[in-house]
């Protein structure tokens, strides 16, 4: 077990590199069980959720080989369908990519419940209904999903989804993307990820169409073949610098980023009176004055992103006057209040609305990671208060962040990594 150890109240201050991103590479991993050959993927994070997902897959028979620190070779040539690894698949969201990739592969599916982050409900029923409108009969059953198809083959449809769904939009294109026949998807969700992961299909040798608008045509193609990729940068984890710049009244330049991706996090950050300026491959922040308290809802791209309403709420706790975050898309994203209320944060949460009651001064606490965001926006708490605050299940936070404490030391942090023993481990010493 290993926790952060933070010294805050110094400005973060510098340039910090962001990596590929989390919420493309998984789909993108996934979608290497549809190829015969081997795809050499580029950009990769190094993260908990990665390296999971390269185990189950070289657990199914996939041959993965490290070219460097950021890029890997995936050969899914023998990968044999339903035998993933029923413990890892279920530690992790992105893993039900495999239902869509197994479907588009072999005509059938079998893949444990996947798990996630933890924000109450996470249904995976717009999932069900794509799989069973191309032709899948789905069965719930010991903890896994089956699907299986008439003749071995999924049939292509017409799809309108009920919500704007990431995950349901990747895997009906994974499904459909060697289906006889052209697979219409209504209601596409239109994240930067949806576009990434046509792109690379189609270097594949797909025939997507409309990825990044909400109608999204796939014309089934007999086989793709591998490719040379790179994954797109991770605009959460530039946001999270962003805003954490903003909190600690600091000047960050973020590098390898697309602006574009970022707009709705940067207008937001001028809005509260950051200076943002934007350049080709990277965007820099720095408070010049007092900041203004804000309102934020979270919405599908190319709205906020639910995946930062917890680091801009750090950022709102800083900031003298009441903010409000509406968080539209999760029911129970907000574990991480409590935490930032441990270090004398004014925050309370009403429904789906949060209130914070920014600019009472926090202080420095023993901290938990309650899942991957929240457990980012308590660092990014933590990195504004002078004394020591340190935090636990860090695993949690390292599930999505590349070198999370290198890169916040380089930008001048007092932080490190810290080695505790497990309570186990204690006792078989004594
Ligand atoms: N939803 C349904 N039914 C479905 C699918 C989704 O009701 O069949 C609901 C969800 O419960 C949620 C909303 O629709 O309320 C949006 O869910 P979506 O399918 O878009 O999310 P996801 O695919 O499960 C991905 C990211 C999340 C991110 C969301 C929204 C991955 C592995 N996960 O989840 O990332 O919050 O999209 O952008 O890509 C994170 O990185 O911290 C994270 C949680």
């Amino acid at each position: 077990m290993e926790k952060i150890v933070v010294n805050g109240g110094t400005p973060l201050c510098g340039e910090v590199e962001v990596s590929g991103f989390k919420n493309a590479a998984l789909p993108i991993i996934y979608a290497c069980v549809l190829v015969k050959g081997k795809c050499i993927i580029e950009n990769i994070p190094n993260i908990i959720d990665i390296n999971r997902s390269f185990d189950i897959l070289r657990g199914m028979g996939a041959v993965i080989r490290t070219v460097d620190r950021t890029t890997v070779e995936i050969d899914c040539t023998d990968v044999v369908c339903g035998t993933s690894d029923y413990s890892l698949v279920r530690r992790l969201r992105g893993s039900y990519y495999l239902l869509g990739a197994e479907l588009g592969r072999f005509g059938k599916a079998r893949v444990a419940y996947p798990g996630g982050c933890d924000f109450g409900v996470r249904p995976i029923d717009q999932h069900i209904k794509g799989f069973k409108a191309l032709g899948g009969k789905v069965v719930t059953d010991g903890g896994y999903i089956e699907i299986s198809t008439e003749n071995g083959k999924v049939t292509p449809a017409n799809i309108y989804f009920d919500m704007s769904t990431v995950g349901a939009t990747l895997n009906i294109m994974l499904a459909s993307v060697m289906a006889d026949g052209m697979t219409v998807i209504e209601n596409a969700a239109r994240e930067p990820h949806i576009v990434d992961c046509a792109n690379f299909l189609n270097s594949c040798g797909a025939k997507i169409s409309g990825a990044g608008s909400d109608v999204i045509k796939i014309k089934g193609v007999e086989s793709l073949h591998g490719c040379t990729y790179a994954i797109i940068p991770d605009m959460i984890e530039a946001g999270s610098f962003l805003v954490a710049a903003a909190a600690t009244r600091g000047n960050v330049k973020v590098t390898n980023v697309i602006p574009k991706h970022l707009e709705s996090i940067t207008a937001k950050l001028e809005e509260v009176g950051v200076t943002v300026e934007e350049f080709d491959d990277a965007v820099s922040v720095r408070v010049d004055g007092p900041l203004r308290p804000t309102n934020v809802k979270t919405l599908p791209y190319p709205g906020f992103p639910t995946d930062m309403h917890p680091q801009m709420c750090a950022l709102l706790a800083t900031i003298e006057g009441v903010s409000f975050i509406n968080e539209s898309i999760y029911d129970n994203r907000f574990r991480y209040v409590e935490e930032l209320k441990r270090m004398g944060a004014s925050i309370k949460v009403d429904g789906r609305i949060v209130t914070v009651e920014g600019g009472v001064p926090l202080s420095a606490a023993p901290l938990i990671a309650v899942d991957l965001r929240g457990g980012i926006a308590v660092l990014i708490a933590a990195l504004t208060v002078s004394g020591i605050s340190e935090i636990t299940e860090i695993n949690l936070i390292e599930r999505g962040y590349d070198d999370i404490v290198g890169k916040l030391r380089g930008l001048g942090a007092d932080i490190k990594k810290v080695y505790v023993p497990d309570p186990v481990t204690l006792k078989q010493a004594n």
